[in-house]
């Protein structure tokens, strides 16, 4: 695992998403309660990009079907519930999802230090 500088503490502010890379990964960082949290930029149901997603309370939402995550534990809340922010019935929610099942957003462990923050990633 490395350790790897990717923002200035005063950048990451509660409910916003701040979008840093770490190598050649790109995350999303947000602070929630205090805590720095970073998480995958890039939706696990179709891989699309998170970044333009609104953040409430700790919760991320695909600006694209709606799924929402928690920002600091992935955990998904919500699946494949809306078509670009318009909200669909429950039962097309299951072609929307196109046969993919619910699955957690990955996340990676932070550290400040100094007014920096740090991401733990493979390598
Ligand atoms: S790409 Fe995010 S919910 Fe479909």
């Amino acid at each position: 695992m490395q350790l790897i500088e990717i923002a200035r503490s005063e950048d990451v502010k509660e409910d916003k998403a701040l979008a840093v890379k770490a190598g050649n990964t790109p995350l999303l960082l947000t602070r929630v309660g205090g805590k720095a949290c970073a998480v995958s930029s890039k939706c696990p149901h179709l891989g699309l990009p998170l970044g333009k997603g609104k953040i409430a309370n700790g919760t991320i939402t695909c600006p694209f079907h709606g799924s929402s995550f928690d920002m600091c534990t992935g955990d998904n809340k919500d699946w494949c519930n809306a078509v670009v922010g318009m909200p669909i019935p429950g039962w097309t929610s299951r072609l929307l999802s196109m046969g993919k099942k619910p699955q957690s957003l990955p996340t990676y462990e932070t550290t400040e230090e100094n007014g920096k923050v740090f991401v733990r990633v493979p390598g």
